[in-house]
């Protein structure tokens, strides 16, 4: 088939790493068909850079983050062709990803190259390269791991250095000519910029970070609900969650509510199955391929409603002492606390 004549499609998604297809495989190492050091490229954009490393380091396996779909698109195309095994790409922001996606100690390099500087102190909070990402970052690399970044903006790299401050991370930084041969490079130096700054840091020592990663999620109860009326309260502050549509089939006592939960950056939008127990009561839990985040803990809890269901930490904790996924005093028994704020209406 002639190349050209696939422009506009993917080629193959092969490389497309998915949130459930990372828990499927129980993390990146099960997406890669050889073992080796991890590198990870923030902010990919067309995967040039991405696809070369892949290509010059064969022994290491590549992962790529990047937020535009459009961009991930176009190095979709560029991986397919030769295909390489070593590289995948996660369509997530770099925090979200790094939160709930990579294990401690499991990135030997991470890099980002022309990250989007956003100058406007009114953007400020929009920068990646804050302290709360640099002890993400020192977590998430293995002892003694690096990090790479290059800019053509000189503020951004000192605004970088200053947050990494104190962190498990000694930076240094330097003026160069070195290329990288990047499209945001190449847009540089067309215009006339050909010294950029490289900031470079190395993890000094390990400190794990209260990150809330993934739950093991079991299903919620409630005793109370009523799906002639039910209307779960959404919660604005992270995690969002916020409530759609709840559809009833009354003659098979089942529904499905919709629910979409933001944490971090990382949009989940699923529906939560509520089915009526033969003894009474509601069952709740998530349909499909949902992530078991703390958010979508959350999303279960509030929907829930009963005060008495909310929360299925201890009920957790009887069920696994008990071997059954079942509460251990039967659905709906008052065991736990109540959500943390904006809480159901019951
Ligand atoms: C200025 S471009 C640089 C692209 C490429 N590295 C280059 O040098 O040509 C910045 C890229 O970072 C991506 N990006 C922005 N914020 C991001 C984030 N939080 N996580 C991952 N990618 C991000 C953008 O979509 C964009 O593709």
């Amino acid at each position: 088939m002639n190349p050209s004549s696939t422009k506009g499609f993917y080629r193959s998604l092969r490389p497309l790493a998915t949130p459930s297809s990372l828990l499927e495989a129980g993390g990146w190492p099960g997406l890669f068909p050889r073992e080796g050091p991890l590198e990870l490229e923030i902010g990919f954009g067309n995967g040039e850079y991405l696809a070369r490393s892949a290509e010059s380091s064969p022994g290491s396996n590549f992962v790529g983050l990047e937020v535009s779909w459009n961009s991930l698109k176009r190095a979709l195309r560029r991986l397919a062709l030769p295909p390489r095994t070593n590289v995948r790409v996660l369509h997530l922001p770099a925090r979200p990803a790094l939160s709930f996606f990579f294990t401690p100690k499991s990135v030997s390099i991470a890099r980002c190259l022309f990250p989007i500087p956003w100058p406007n102190e009114r953007h400020a909070g929009k920068r990646i390269f804050s302290r709360p990402f640099w002890d993400l970052m020192a977590c998430r690399l293995v002892d003694g791991g690096l990090f790479q970044m290059v800019t053509d903006q000189r503020d951004l790299a000192l605004w970088a250095l200053a947050e990494a401050g104190g962190s498990a991370m000694e930076f240094g930084m330097r003026e160069s000519r070195e290329l990288l041969d990047t499209k945001y490079e190449r847009k540089w130096l067309s215009g006339g910029q050909d010294v950029f700054f490289h900031l470079e840091g190395r993890k000094t020592r390990h400190q794990d970070i209260n990150e809330p990663g993934l739950v093991d999620m079991q299903p919620h109860y409630s005793s109370s609900l009523d799906p002639r009326d039910y209307r779960p309260k959404n919660r604005s502050q992270d995690p969002t969650v916020v409530f759609g549509e709840f559809l009833y089939d009354q003659s098979r006592g089942k529904g499905l509510l919709a629910a979409k939960v933001v944490e971090d950056q990382f949009v989940q939008e699923f529906y939560i199955r509520v089915s009526k127990l033969p003894e009474g009561g509601f069952k709740l839990a998530p349909t499909g391929r949902v992530c078991p985040t703390m958010g979508v803990e959350i999303a279960l809890e509030l929907a829930s409603l009963a005060p008495e269901t909310r929360g299925g930490r201890r009920r957790r904790q009887a069920s696994d002492d008990s071997g059954t996924s079942e509460p251990a005093g039967g659905p709906g028994t008052s065991e736990t606390p109540g959500p943390r704020e904006e809480g159901g209406g019951a």
